[in-house]
């Protein structure tokens, strides 16, 4: 075993270190309390390579393994997981989806821009009643002979306003179930496609999260993905990968927020010494520390079953459903050791915090993840 990270990675780390800290960092308050979506930042990402990281560089990616994704992902977390989801969903469900199973035109037509971050995309699968039981689609694409007719509606959709590639999942041939399912490529500026509402958030207050309303939207033949009715199985197959980055965002939003907790726990004093040299205070420490080393080992496995070709369904299941879990305890945590200034904006740690719960709802609820794991398990 070799838990060590090669030279590129340990560079393209400290890209992402750096990044956040001279980028994210200064407006990462303001964009969380007034809900502004991080043009600017996301511009700069596409032009480092972190919103195509994994796809080949003759459609503009960077050519990185996944272990070099979720290391970018961690360090962008520890500071803004609004903007690091954006990275999530265009890196893990967007270009992965569109380079493993779109067609040479598609990845011509969409790929490059892409991977640049000269345009980004959106997922669309989930609806009011189809989020977890994601096979239960209303959303409708009709076969009209060379094109599909698209009505429904999709819910807390991330980057809803700010894409202009859009995968939608919908229900063909509602007799076949999961099987009459396709994903269509939608374009923003398709006559009968409306962005709706925005919707006011807990936490990642920075990424822009919309419902969205097709009306009759013409969508060519050539924009399906994959066969007829393999919709729901590349919903599937994207999402397992896109855990894997979820995971990696969960270990950032605990990771950031430990380190917070360190530096504040080795200044701030109360009974006459730092409060780190409390036990109460230490302890909480060593049980942050613990937690987050076997999350991180968790998310770096996934990652590196992805990158050797074995299957990483479980172990991106299991990487996501512990990190999200470790998320939320060690952001709460963090506010605990922080006293009155946790539950005081400058300090980040309550951002973290509400940053934090979505982990444990988007890409599938850690309910459902314990359903991919036991199903896994006893199979
Ligand atoms: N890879 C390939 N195929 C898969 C698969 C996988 N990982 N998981 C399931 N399938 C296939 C099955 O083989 C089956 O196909 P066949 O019948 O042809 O064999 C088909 O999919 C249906 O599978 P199930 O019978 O297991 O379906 P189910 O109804 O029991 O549901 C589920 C399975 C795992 C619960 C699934 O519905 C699920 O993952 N739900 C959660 C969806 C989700 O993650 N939503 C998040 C929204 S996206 C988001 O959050 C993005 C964002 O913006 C951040």
């Amino acid at each position: 075993m070799d838990f060590s990270l090669t030279e590129e990675q340990e560079l393209i780390q400290q890209a992402a270190r750096d990044f956040a800290q001279n980028d994210l960092l200064p407006g990462v308050i303001e964009r969380d309390e007034k809900q502004l979506f991080p043009k600017e930042e996301v511009r700069k990402m596409g032009e480092l390579g972190f919103l195509g990281m994994m796809v080949d560089p003759k459609y503009g990616g960077s050519g990185l393994d996944t272990v070099s994704y979720v290391l970018v992902m961690e360090e962008l977390s520890k500071i803004d997981a609004s903007s690091s989801v954006i990275v999530s969903v265009n890196n893990s469900l967007v270009c992965w989806g569109l380079e493993t199973f779109g067609t040479e035109a598609q990845k011509e037509k969409y790929l490059s821009k892409l991977a640049t971050g000269e345009i980004i995309g959106a997922f669309c699968l989930s609806e009011p009643e189809a989020g977890s039981d994601a096979t239960s689609q209303k959303t409708t694409a009709i076969d009209k002979g060379d094109h599909y007719v698209l009505n429904g509606t999709k819910n807390w959709i991330t980057n809803g306003n700010s894409a202009d590639f859009y995968f939608v999942i919908a229900q063909t041939d509602k007799e076949k179930k999961h099987r009459g399912i396709n994903a269509l490529i939608v374009d923003k500026n398709m006559d009968g496609f409306e962005i709706g509402p925005k919707e006011n958030k807990l936490g990642i207050r920075g990424s822009d999260t919309h419902s969205l309303i097709f009306n009759d939207v013409k969508v060519p033949k050539e924009n399906r993905i994959g066969e007829d009715g393999f919709g729901f199985k590349f919903a599937m197959k994207t999402l397992a990968g896109g855990r894997i980055g979820i995971a990696a965002q969960a270990l950032g939003i605990a990771a950031g927020a430990y380190e917070l907790a360190l530096k504040y726990s080795q200044e701030r004093k109360a009974f006459g010494t730092e409060i780190c040299n409390h036990q109460a205070i230490a302890f909480k420490l060593a049980d942050m520390h613990t937690q987050i080393e076997a999350a991180r080992h968790m998310v770096y496995k996934a990652a590196w079953d992805k990158d050797n070709g074995k299957d990483y369904d479980l172990s991106g299941a299991m990487a996501k459903l512990y990190a999200s879990q470790i998320a939320m305890e060690t952001t709460v945590e963090a506010v605990q050791v922080h006293g009155g200034n946790g539950f005081v904006k400058e300090y980040h740690v309550e951002r973290l915090m509400r940053d934090a719960k979505i982990t444990q709802i988007y890409e599938g609820t850690s309910e459902i993840q314990k359903i991919v794991i036991s199903r896994s398990i006893l199979d």
